[in-house]
């Protein structure tokens, strides 16, 4: 019979206790993702994973990659073309449309799987995770500020070292539009010298081609126009500015070639790279959207957000675990096991801060305690016979040599349990 195993670009996350393990950090990652933005005020959306995929036509876009070939699709029973979302802003507007909630001001977050059929390599997935953030309803000026704000805020709080936060303005969609005539314009007569995934973008995306790996097309963009050149100065004034405040929290640059690969953006757009992930060096970016709303069929509404890639933010983040206790209760005959889960229960609602193990599988003291010192317990508590008919339980240090155990009464226990 065939081997079943899991599909190319799709990971088992496990957490086995194991900071230095990319999927146990993802999940704490996770949490203190969530503190973050419940902190800013954020408040929870969560959509389907299933769209019509014509929503993504309609929003990310025809020309971009996501759409071309990456888009994991089927027909329903209905022969409806289903889609599996690529990514959470297109849902968001959808669901903020469906519900005429368009004409409200919102600060929303969200946090699940993405699918995008890639080319698997280090920090690509075809099934990743993905922390979003929107701000719906208010124009161009303090959103930007949050946004950035959020950026060091996670960049600080899982201490990131060498990243930076690149920011650009593509200018509104008119200015988007001039600058993309220019340099299809420019690029055009250069054509024979471009390789043929340039060809392509110059005709679907042509912003996409300042994106290129190719070094040739990027010895022939150096003459280029920038995008600099066709948006106003009041747009150039605010990258200055946000740079100038956050600077000294998180490295900024400008840079005029950002172009981010979704159609839906004009205005500021963001990303933050770390050299620490290699080509995939990217894990989080956004923008302003204005339009997206109601192309949608909904009303104009401003919005802007971002996502982070947080496979990859686990990847680079520096030791996040709380440093919490780790205690191994040890149940020294199988008759104690009643009384000895309801002395944990109450230890437990004593001290949140401590993680109570008590050992499930059957085995020896010595076996047991063996396991204890294996994961790295800080104490062992012990109840046996003796122990109970004389109302006590041993508390036996596991990391320091020098302390030794000692029988206490289950007052004093509890008295030590919340004290520590
Ligand atoms: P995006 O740049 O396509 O933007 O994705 C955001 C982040 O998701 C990336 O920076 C990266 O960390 C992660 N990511 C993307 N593709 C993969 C992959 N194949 N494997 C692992 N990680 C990946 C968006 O998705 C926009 N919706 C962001 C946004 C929200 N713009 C406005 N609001």
């Amino acid at each position: 019979m065939d081997k079943i195993q899991s599909l190319t670009g799709m990971l088992d996350l496990y957490d086995d206790g194991d900071m230095t393990n990319t999927s146990s950090k993802l999940f704490e990652v996770e949490t203190i993702i969530k503190d973050i933005f419940l902190n800013y005020k954020f408040q929870e959306i969560r959509t389907p994973v299933l769209e019509d995929a014509s929503l993504y036509k309609r929003s990310v876009g025809d020309s971009s990659d996501i759409v071309n070939k990456e888009i994991y699709s089927f027909n329903d029973r209905n022969d409806k073309t289903i889609a599996m979302r690529p990514e959470g802003t297109a849902s968001v507007i959808r669901s903020i449309v469906e519900k005429k909630l368009d004409q409200e001001n919102h600060k929303l977050w969200y946090l699940g799987p993405m699918w995008r059929y890639e080319r698997p390599q280090k920090g690509r997935y075809r099934q990743f995770t993905q922390a979003g953030i929107e701000i719906l309803g208010i124009p161009e000026g303090l959103p930007e500020y949050e946004m950035v704000s959020v950026v060091c805020s996670i960049i600080n709080k899982f201490k990131l070292r060498n990243c930076c936060i690149k920011i650009n303005h593509l200018g509104t969609r008119q200015n988007k539009a001039s600058f993309c005539k220019a340099l299809v314009d420019f690029l055009e007569p250069y054509k024979k010298d471009l390789n043929e995934k340039d060809i392509e973008r110059l005709h679907k995306n042509p912003l996409r081609v300042l994106d290129s790996k190719n070094s040739e097309t990027q010895t022939i963009l150096k003459n280029a126009p920038s995008i600099k050149e066709f948006i106003d100065k009041a747009s150039i004034e605010m990258l200055n500015s946000i740079k100038n405040e956050f600077s000294d929290l998180c490295k900024i640059e400008i840079d005029f070639n950002l172009v981010r690969g979704l159609d839906y953006y004009s205005g500021f757009v963001f990303e933050a790279i770390s050299s620490e992930l290699g080509a995939q060096d990217s894990f989080l970016g956004g923008g302003r959207y204005d339009q997206l709303c109601s192309q949608l069929g909904g009303k104009d509404m401003p919005a802007i957000g971002m996502a982070i890639g947080l496979e990859r933010l686990a990847n680079i983040a520096n030791p996040i675990k709380p440093n919490r206790k780790l205690i191994s209760f040890i149940i020294a005959a199988s008759n104690l096991e009643p009384k000895a889960y309801k002395i944990a229960h109450h230890l437990r609602s004593l001290n949140k801060d401590i993680v109570l193990d008590i050992s499930l599988s059957q085995g020896s003291l010595k076996s047991k305690m063996r396991k204890a010192n294996k994961n790295n317990a800080d104490f062992a508590i012990i109840l046996g016979e003796e122990e109970l008919k004389n109302k006590s339980v041993v508390i036996k240090p596991l990391k320091d040599e020098l302390k030794e155990q000692q029988a206490v009464s289950i007052d004093d226990l509890y008295s030590f349990y919340k004290a520590l």
